[in-house]
């Protein structure tokens, strides 16, 4: 799949348009729904190429995680680790515009895109009715960041999303204009506290009432950059880019029509490559020490976010 012209459909606020905004992210495509913060741009997030899509309809330079959008305080507890803590603050703010970043559980079946390698996961109980029967029709995690291109404001209309992105994602659920108007504050944990990533929706003094003591703040960026953290996933062998032909010993991460031991894409589709990308450097690290060398990628669409995690995959480790 390409990032070709589709139709985007523009679907109303009854039950036949949700009901078709359901069944739509449920078989991997791509749609946009209302939110109380902003419009997410909605993907089945055990589906590795619409997480895939995603990036690639935003034209995001990076992988970086995305927000899973459960219907209930339950479904999120399917996904992810709550402690005390965090149990605190899902039961005082969800649904709502909160996200929380939490230790991911084992074999949930989230595409390793969704959370760019990372072994924690952000996860957010909107209140928007419209989200929430979509999300509770669709009956699957949805990843969804804002359903702007990358690098413009976020939309807080179906016009605005129609305007960035007509032609890019299968359907627009218009719920008329958000109520918040901007993205969900992100907390995180830390040593047993709560930690703030990002300012947004919820106040962070109602977060502080709620926990009896000031947060602590941390952007999200320092997080999320490479290398710094264990959890962000490379492989221990070492990594070669721009590999023409291999060496003695190595093992190919293969792109395009090569003999590869593993190949991202043999057709050379960029979309397919980014899909399969942290699956293959999880397969190809449990496979052994031996060096990686990796194909080139073109440096377009999605192989800019592709070689943007390779080339921290390749980076000299501390
Ligand atoms: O209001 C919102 O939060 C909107 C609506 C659609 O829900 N969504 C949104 O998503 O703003 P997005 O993709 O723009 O923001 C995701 C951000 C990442 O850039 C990162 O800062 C943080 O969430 N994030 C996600 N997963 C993380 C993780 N595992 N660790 C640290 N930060 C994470
Ligand atoms: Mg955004």
């Amino acid at each position: 799949m390409t990032s070709g012209m589709i139709e985007t459909q523009l679907l109303t606020a009854d039950k036949a348009g949700i009901a078709q905004a359901a069944k739509l992210l449920r078989t991997g495509a791509l749609v946009s729904f209302p939110t109380e913060t902003v419009y997410g741009l909605g993907a089945n997030a055990r589906n590795d190429t619409a997480v895939a899509r995603i990036f690639d309809a935003k034209g995001r330079p990076h992988f970086n995680p995305l927000i899973v959008h459960l219907p209930s305080v339950a479904a999120a507890h399917d996904i992810a680790l709550f402690d005390d803590l965090a149990d605190r603050l899902a039961t005082a703010f969800w649904p709502g515009p909160l996200t929380l970043v939490l230790p991911l559980k084992p074999n949930t079946g989230l595409s390793p895109l969704v959370s760019a390698g990372f072994d924690t996961i952000a996860l957010r109980v909107p209140e928007h009715a419209l989200a929430q029967q979509v999300l509770a029709a669709a009956g699957v995690p949805v990843a969804a960041p804002s359903a702007n291109p990358s690098g413009r404001i976020s939309p807080t209309k179906a016009g605005h999303v129609m305007d960035g992105l007509s032609g890019r994602i299968e359907a627009v659920l218009d719920g008329g204009p958000c109520g918040v108007g901007v993205e969900s504050t992100i907390v995180g944990f830390a040593n047993g506290q709560a930690v703030l990533l990002r300012p947004g929706g919820l106040p962070v003094e109602a977060l502080e009432a709620c926990l009896g003591t000031p947060l602590t703040v941390h952007a999200s960026e320092d997080i999320v950059a490479p290398g710094q953290l264990a959890s962000h996933y490379a492989p221990d062998a070492p990594v070669r880019l721009n590999a023409e032909t291999l060496r003695d010993g190595e093992r190919l991460l293969g792109f395009g029509p090569v003999q590869a031991d593993l190949n991202l894409s043999p057709s050379g589709d960029l979309v397919e490559a980014a899909a399969n990308l942290f699956h293959h450097l999880h397969a190809l690290d449990a496979g052994g020490d031996a060096p990686i060398a990796v194909s080139p990628i073109p440096n377009h669409g999605l192989g800019r976010a592709i070689n943007d995690r390779l080339r921290r995959a390749a980076a000299p480790r501390g």
